[in-house]
């Protein structure tokens, strides 16, 4: 069947909360330095969400980043007619951070949910956006990717708590024909379930109850498997580039920019090198944000568009791997 719609971003967004954690800060709690977090993995700092304040919620973060989007596309709340929020850190279980963010946000007449493929969230929710666009059933969607991971971070944990940091990017995806030129080129999904340990939270949901105890044991809180991730990260996100790249018949020197998940800059020059694209393609936040998780890249994608970096008309990768395993791409042509 031929679609008579293709998806276009018309607007970005983002936000993240004051309070700027350095290295060093980290290093006056727990046995680790300045020098070793940036070398392995890139981080100076981080932005994390002040506990209690209303305004650096996950809703709240997702609602500045989203009115950002909103503003730029020339949209109003009322305009959306479905919201897909990307997170893994919601406000609460129930209900969604989509509906929370609905209600702030005034977008009456959209249809919210909640979507977590952890760290590939954002790229997921993309594609969910992109064919609701291409049947027709949906003309402009919110898509969101925003997390405060740091409440579920061990923060004694020097293996995995130096990664993280909060903060939310969001678009505004809208309806355009076929064969516009800016539009979603195409999308590859994939998820692998059997690697579910390297990266997950034991207790806290149906499965595993958090008690007193299970709390004290940092079962509530992120376990990851940092040495064997990296090295499925660097295959998928190196074999998922490749993917977009064969099946649009384009080759690297058509690529004008990489947005890839910013889990830590090693990772990101490994694939790099994998895939022989110059470092000067490659858009990157990770020394100042760390990793955001789901809303890594939609807030560089931001950032980009926002300083001019990102063009019309030029062609755009997106590129990310997440808990559960999940991972895939997206190619944008702005
Ligand atoms: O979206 C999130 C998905 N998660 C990821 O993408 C994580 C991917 N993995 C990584 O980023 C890296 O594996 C880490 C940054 C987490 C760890 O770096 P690494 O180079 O893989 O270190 P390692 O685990 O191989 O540990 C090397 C050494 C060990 O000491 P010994 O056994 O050699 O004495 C660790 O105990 O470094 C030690 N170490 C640290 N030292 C100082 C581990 N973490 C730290 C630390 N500070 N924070």
């Amino acid at each position: 069947m031929t679609n008579l719609y293709a998806s276009r971003i018309t607007g970005t967004g983002s936000a993240f909360p004051k309070r700027r954690l350095t290295n060093l800060e980290i290093a006056q709690n727990i046995e680790t330095s300045d020098e070793w977090i940036r070398e392995r993995t890139g981080i100076v700092e981080r932005r994390i969400s002040e506990p209690g304040n209303p305004d650096e919620l996950n809703s709240s973060l997702g609602l500045a980043a989203a009115k950002r989007a909103l503003e730029m596309a020339g949209k109003r709340p009322e305009d959306i007619d479905q919201i897909l929020y990307a997170t893994a850190s919601p406000d609460t279980i129930i209900p969604s951070t989509a509906c929370w963010l609905q209600q702030k946000l005034g977008a009456k007449n959209a249809w919210a949910l909640d979507m977590n493929a952890a760290c590939s969230g954002f790229l997921y929710a993309l594609t969910v956006a992109d064919q609701f666009i291409k049947t027709g059933s949906s003309k402009t969607i919110l898509v969101i990717g925003s997390e405060v991971l740091s409440t579920f971070v061990n923060w004694k944990d020097r293996g995995s708590c130096i990664l993280f940091g909060d903060g939310a990017g969001a678009v505004i995806v809208e309806r355009t024909t076929a064969d516009s030129p800016s539009r979603i080129i195409s999308s590859h999904l994939h998820s692998d379930g059997s690697f579910w340990e390297l990266l997950h939270v034991p207790a806290g949901g149906s499965a595993m109850e958090v008690t007193a105890a299970r709390h004290a044991e940092g079962l509530d809180k992120v376990h990851m498997k940092g040495k064997e991730i990296f090295k499925v990260a660097v295959k998928t996100l190196s074999d998922y580039a490749a993917l977009a790249l064969e099946v649009n018949h384009l080759k690297l020197s058509d690529l004008d920019w990489f947005i890839p998940h910013q889990a830590n800059l090693r990772i990101i020059e490994a694939v790099a090198k994998r895939l022989d694209l110059p470092m000067e393609k490659v858009l990157l936040n990770i020394e100042r944000f760390g990793n955001t998780s789901s809303a890594t890249v939609p807030s560089m994608l931001d950032e980009a568009v926002r300083d001019g970096r990102i063009k019309s008309g030029q062609t755009v990768l997106m590129d990310v791997f997440g808990a559960g395993l999940t991972y895939g791409s997206v190619l944008v042509r702005w």
